[in-house]
């Protein structure tokens, strides 16, 4: 059965609009744990646009699932991260200027860089996010990832019908190809709850990791209910 990640961040942007307390995505764990979700996913950015460190650690003492902390590769998210302790960290790429995680890590082109973060991250279990080529897989495999999570934005941005099949296409030879290098296979960016369904119905990855959607959702029917409709769809 694939697994759920719920992304909080979108909580804190909330948030963030007011520069006040709430809503607090601390209180979200819970009610994510409760509607079946496998575990929570939140991103501390270097600029703590919406998830500080305060979330971070009380998200930690909270959480009783799986927490997947994304990351860039930065030595002072990386000496936080040490002393938290995910499950899982999540290296991704960060632009200051971007409204979200926009692309996937060019792991090919720092090789060597990314080795020794996922070392200095050990013994924490650390997946990349990439774009679903074979390059950044088999680069993803050589800097000693556990996992990838293979980047669905392009599929979700798609404007016809023959640009998405070309995409889930591309998905799927890539989680084949990440699957069979005997890394474990995530992916997320962009789904909601109309197009998750035809990844889902490729049966190639292990974890889709979402936010956006769900917390969107989540203002009309209450976030239970956002979590439980999106773990029936990808489940
Ligand atoms: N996975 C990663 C690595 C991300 O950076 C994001 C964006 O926060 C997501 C998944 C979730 O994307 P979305 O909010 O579009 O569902």
């Amino acid at each position: 059965m694939a697994r759920l990640g719920v992304n909080i961040d979108h909580i804190a942007t909330i948030r963030q609009a007011r520069r006040t307390f709430e809503p607090d995505p601390v209180g979200a764990v819970g009610i994510v744990e409760r509607a079946g979700a496998f575990g929570l996913v939140c991103h501390l950015r270097e600029d703590r646009r919406h998830i500080n460190e305060r979330d971070l650690r009380l998200v930690r003492e909270v959480c009783r699932s799986h927490l997947n902390l994304e990351l860039a590769a930065s030595d002072e998210i990386i000496r936080i991260a040490l002393e938290v302790g995910p499950e899982v960290c999540t290296l991704v790429p960060e632009l200051r200027e971007e409204v979200t995680t926009e692309g996937g890590l060019d792991v090919a082109g720092q090789l060597s860089n990314l080795k020794k973060t996922v070392e200095r991250l050990a013994p924490i279990t650390v997946s990349a996010f990439i774009g679903p080529d074979e390059a950044q897989i088999m680069a993803s495999l050589d800097a000693g990832f556990f996992a990838v999570e293979l980047h669905t934005g392009e599929y979700a941005n798609a404007k016809s019908d023959v640009e998405r099949e070309v995409q889930l296409k591309r998905l799927a030879r890539g989680a084949e190809t990440a699957a069979k290098l005997g890394l474990y296979v995530a992916c997320g960016h962009g789904l909601t709850y109309h197009n998750v369904q035809a990844v889902v119905e490729l049966g190639v990855f292990s974890e889709y990791n979402i936010g956006h959607s769900i917390i969107s959702r989540a203002v009309f029917t209450g976030l239970e209910e956002a979590v439980r409709e999106m773990a029936l769809l990808v489940g």
